[in-house]
Order: C-alpha cells, then sequence, then structure tokens
C-alpha cells in the first residue's frame, strides 16, 4: 500500500538566542556549543507560543479546505503537555476547522511520539483509504537557565499530512521499534523541568540506535549503503553524528562519504533552532529534504528517539514530484527573519514563560499576521487568537 508523507511543514518562535554568546554568559568556551554539541542558535519561545498555537501555526499553511474535510483523525505528540488530561490535538482540531467527526488525541514518549503517530496513522488509513490523518510534534525543550541540558533547549513544531498516495515520501513496512526501561531523561508529574542524567543519555541513545539498526538490518537484508541518507533524532548536532559515527566504519567508503555530508545537510535547520523533542527528527527530515540535492526513488532511513527510553528505525522513499511539494523559500525566510535576543532578554522571556506573564506590546510586535497565539488564560481556560 502506498502511504505516507503527503505535506509537511514546520513552525519556530521568532526569538533567537547566539549560543556564542550564551557560552561566554556561562563563561564555558563558545567551542563547547558551537563544536562540542554543535549548535549555533536556540529558539526562545514567548509566552504567547506554547505547544498548541506552535502546532496549530505548522499546520494551517499545509491544510486546505479539502484535507480539513478529509482528515479523520488529528495525533499530536508532545512531551511538554500544558494539561494532563485534555489533549492538545482538540484545541488544534477547532483553531484548525477540522471537520467533527475526527478522533483526536495526544502521544506520549519523550522524543519519540511522533514515530508511534505516524506508524499508527499508516496502520489507520489502511482501513480507511479516503481519509487523511494530521499528525503534529510540538514542543517546548526547556531544562533550565544555567542548567547543564541549558544549550540543548529550543521550541517548535512540525505537521505532517499522512495520506494514501504521498506528494512527498512512502512510509516502507519496515519499522523496528526497541524498547528498554532506562532513567536516561525523564520528568516527573508536577515537575517543571525534565530531570536528566546527561552522560547516561548520550549513551542511551547510541545504544538504542545500534539495536534498532542491527535488528533493522537483519529483519530487512539491508546495509548502510541501500540509503541514501540517514536522519536522526537531533537533540543537538554531535548528538546524531556519535551515533553515526559508531557504525560508519562498517560502510566502504563511498557510502560513508555519502552518509557523513547528508548528515550535515539534514541537521542544517536543527542546528540553527534547537531541541524540539518530538519534532527534531522530522525538522532534520525537512532539513535534508530542502538543503541536499535528493532523487525520486532514493530512499531515507529514520531514526527515532524518545528517552526511556524508544527507539524506532525505518525508511521512507522520495516519491516523483516531491520537489514541487516543498516550500523550500518560505522555511528559510521564517529562519532567516527570526529576531536575536540577548542573553538577559532571554533569561527574562524563560521567566515569563514559567510565569505566564504576558507581554503581547513585546510578542506581538515580532510576529507575521494570521499566526496563532495564547492570548490569555482565565480560570484555567486558554483562549487562542490568530494576528491579523
Ligand atoms: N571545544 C570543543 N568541544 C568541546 C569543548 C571545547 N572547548 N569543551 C567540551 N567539548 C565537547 C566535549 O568533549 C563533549 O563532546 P563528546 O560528547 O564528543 O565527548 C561535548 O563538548 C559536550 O561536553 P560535555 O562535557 O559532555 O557537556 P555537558 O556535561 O555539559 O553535557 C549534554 C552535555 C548534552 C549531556 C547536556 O547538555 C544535557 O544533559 N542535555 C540534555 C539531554 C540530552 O539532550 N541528551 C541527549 C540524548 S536524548
Amino acid at each position: 500500500m502506498n502511504i505516507g508523507i503527503d505535506k509537511i511543514n514546520f513552525y519556530v518562535p521568532k526569538y533567537y538566542v547566539d549560543m556564542a554568546k550564551l557560552a561566554e554568559a556561562r563563561h564555558v568556551d563558545p567551542n563547547k556549543f558551537l563544536i562540542g554539541i554543535g549548535q549555533t542558535e536556540m529558539a526562545v519561545s514567548p509566552v504567547h507560543q506554547d505547544i498548541v498555537s506552535m502546532g496549530a501555526n505548522a499546520a494551517k499553511d499545509i491544510i486546505t479546505e479539502e484535507d480539513k474535510k478529509n482528515i479523520g483523525m488529528v495525533i499530536v505528540a508532545t512531551e511538554s503537555a500544558i494539561d494532563n488530561a485534555k489533549a492538545a490535538a482538540v484545541q488544534i482540531h477547532n483553531l484548525l476547522g477540522i471537520q467533527p467527526f475526527a478522533r483526536c488525541f495526544e502521544m506520549k514518549e519523550a522524543c519519540y511520539a511522533a514515530t508511534p503517530a505516524i506508524q499508527l496513522a499508516k496502520d489507520y488509513l489502511a482501513q480507511h483509504p479516503n481519509e487523511k490523518v494530521l499528525v503534529i510534534a510540538s514542543d517546548t525543550a526547556r531544562y533550565g537557565i544555567n542548567s547543564g541540558g541549558e544549550p540543548t533547549q529550543g521550541a517548535g513544531a512540525v505537521a505532517m499530512i499522512i495520506s494514501h498516495e504521498p506528494s512527498i515520501l512512502k512510509l516502507n513496512d519496515d519499522a523496528v521499534a526497541c524498547t528498554e526501561d532506562v532513567y536516561d531523561f525523564w520528568r516527573p508529574t508536577g515537575h517543571k523541568y525534565p530531570l536528566v542524567a546527561g552522560a547516561l543519555s548520550k549513551d542511551a541513545y547510541i545504544k538504542s540506535f545500534q539495536e534498532s539498526w542491527n535488528e533493522y538490518a537483519r529483519r530487512q537484508d539491508k546495509s548502510l549503503a541501500d540509503f541514501e541518507s540517514l536522519c536522526f533524532h537531533v537533540p543537538f548536532t554531535k548528538m546524531g553524528q556519535k551515533a553515526l559515527d559508531s557504525i560508519i566504519d562498517y560502510a566502504d567508503d563511498t557510502t560513508q562519504k555519502r552518509l557523513k555530508s547528508s548528515y550535515q545537510d539534514a541537521v542544517y535547520y536543527n542546528r540553527y533552532v534547537g531541541n524540539i523533542y518530538t519534532g527534531s527528527l522530522y525538522l532534520s527530515l525537512i532539513s535534508l529534504l530542502e538543503t541536499r540535492d535528493l532523487k525520486e526513488g532514493q530512499t531515507i532511513g529514520l531514526f527515532s528517539y524518545g528517552s526511556g527510553s524508544v527507539g524506532e528505525f525505518f525508511s521512507a522513499t522520495l516519491v516523483d514530484g516531491f520537489k514541487d511539494h516543498l516550500d523550500i523559500e518560505s522555511h528559510q525566510s521564517l529562519l532567516n527573519n527570526r529576531i536575536e535576543v540577548s542573553v538577559d532578554e532571554y533569561e527574562s522571556f524563560f521567566e515569563r514563560f514559567d510565569n505566564l506573564e504576558f507581554n503581547h506590546e513585546l510578542e506581538q510586535s515580532a510576529e507575521d499576521k494570521d499566526i496563532f497565539y495564547l492570548k490569555e488564560i482565565n480560570d484555567n481556560i486558554r483562549k487562542y487568537h490568530i494576528a491579523k
């Protein structure tokens, strides 16, 4: 069956902090952040962009009136939920004006959840050939000011429409998931920020990648040479690099060269956004599609990872005419037209976000028109508006 990613888009907040300046403020050698971690800029979330508004912003530019009638399921993957009961998918369904007879819910397993959401969409569509599924990965990655995880923060959302006869990528029937109960990163209920065992989280990621990949290669009888490129979950660009390096010696020279250079294209956008948790793998996929000269029929391998942990290796094949369905210009303009904030301003954004202290005058001044934003919270009810 030919089911896959028909449309894909991302949204990131309008503000960023320069990682070299953050390093300086933290009395760290800038090369630790720029090279050791591999991040150049980090998206900073204003109070008026939460997982609902960012998710709706990522979806609104790819969803047509026809899609709104045909979407039978909306799944939001997140690990920065704003509610323990109500699903963000319900609010996004309303903001986008999707037909009422749709299933809407949220999925969680750290940074992994968008991947099972896509696989569930694929299974659902096999039974419902005339429908489409909207999958959104939306997160605000926050570890705390001056914390160990601070240089690996970020914010943003990716939206994907999954359908039959997709325009961009066909999802192959080959996914292999690998689960291991490990406390590498977790956020107990009530904790504002996650708890993280930094070194263990890097090791757990690499172990999960190797186990998923080895089992995938064994079951599918595949080698690295079968892939044009590999995309990874990118909490920071050095992380996927480490995973790739851990197996690259098994490939021939041509394959090594190709996978190493395409990895750089695949993390180009991530380097300027930071970690967006559930959306990071898919932001990397967009980066690869939009910055590398790929060809129809080529196969991309994808490794999804969520601490805790679940890893999954799967593949997707580029379909004829996929380039006509990318929006390179608007994505690059979104990244290039952001506003740099100083470290002091970033800290004040950070604290206002925690305390839900709006400053709409400041926040709105940066926004484009037609952007969903969180206007107010009254009696614990979140009200969203669209800036016109
Ligand atoms: N120039 C170049 N590289 C430098 C450097 C310098 N001046 N100083 C340090 N580095 C390198 C280190 O050698 C290290 O590289 P390596 O991992 O290849 O050895 C890298 O920069 C990071 O240094 P490290 O000492 O490990 O940093 P840290 O203790 O501050 O922790 C994280 C880094 C990523 C573990 C931490 O930010 C974190 O916990 N992040 C959140 C969890 C996460 O994202 N986990 C990933 C799996 S999901």
